[in-house]
């Protein structure tokens, strides 16, 4: 795992920001996995900037991202679909017919995540995953359990998570309950995988990631087992504490 430490949010966004461009920059065809959550949100503006100022080009660009809300409505402006049209889709040349998000209005929701595994199988490969991570350890929505899913399934949002989102939402109740989202597995099989960590609420979980044991209860420690994972944190989230 390479680890690198930014003195703060501002930092982890351009240092993504870069990783994920030079990756456009080698293959125009590329394949991106992209997250949600307010984490990436800096990385998103900073790529959109690129974009307009003609240093990257998504035209041949495909994108995957790895959760959605289930069931929500695509305009709903908490639906991740929103969110990824709002923070980035919108501002840059990515074709619609090259966004992959999983569909929070399907009828079947086990037949969506059949669908998505496909697509994503289908894709030859995420080059770079963007990952996010949940105070409890999340990656995607992988909660912490005894047992982990590796494909794009159904989960249940823990209380914690629910909690955790309910900023966004106009109260606790009017958070969805479910989420489509890729399987561990789904995502350990991206080439690469970048995991983007800021502020000392996330510090438990970080910790528990770079003692470099694996535990089922903290989901995103599985990625000490993967052979190309970048960790860019800041400090209050590497430290813990006020800077
Ligand atoms: C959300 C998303 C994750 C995201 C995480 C952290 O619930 N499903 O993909 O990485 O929680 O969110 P934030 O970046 O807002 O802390």
């Amino acid at each position: 795992m390479n680890i690198i430490i930014c003195e703060n949010y501002e930092e982890v966004s351009a240092r993504a920001a870069s990783m994920v461009a030079d990756v456009i920059k080698k293959d125009s065809a590329c394949k991106l996995g992209l997250a949600t959550g307010s984490t990436p949100i800096g990385m998103y503006s900073i790529l959109s900037e690129m974009y307009k100022n003609g240093e990257i080009d998504f035209s041949s660009v495909s994108s995957y991202n790895l959760d959605e809300y289930y069931p929500i409505k695509k305009d709903n402006d908490q639906s991740y679909d929103y969110f990824m049209r709002e923070n980035l889709f919108s501002k840059i040349n990515i074709k619609e017919e090259n966004i992959h998000i999983p569909n929070g209005e399907a009828k079947d929701a086990n037949k969506e995540c059949e669908d998505y595994e496909c697509t994503v199988e289908k894709s030859g490969g995420i080059d770079i995953q963007i990952l996010g991570l949940g105070v409890n350890g999340h990656i995607g929505f992988n909660e912490p359990a005894n047992e982990l899913i590796s494909k794009t399934h159904v989960t249940d949002l823990t209380v914690s998570t629910i909690k955790a989102n309910s900023r966004f939402f106009e109260s606790e109740d009017e958070v969805p309950k479910k989420a489509i989202t890729m399987g561990v597995g789904t995502i350990m099989k991206a080439k690469s995988i970048v995991l983007m960590v800021s502020g000392k609420n996330k510090h438990e979980a970080l910790s528990a990631i770079l003692n470099g044991n694996i535990s089922t209860n903290v989901p995103a420690t599985l990625l000490n087992l993967h052979p190309n994972v970048t960790v860019i944190c800041d400090k209050e989230a590497y430290y813990g504490n006020d800077l």
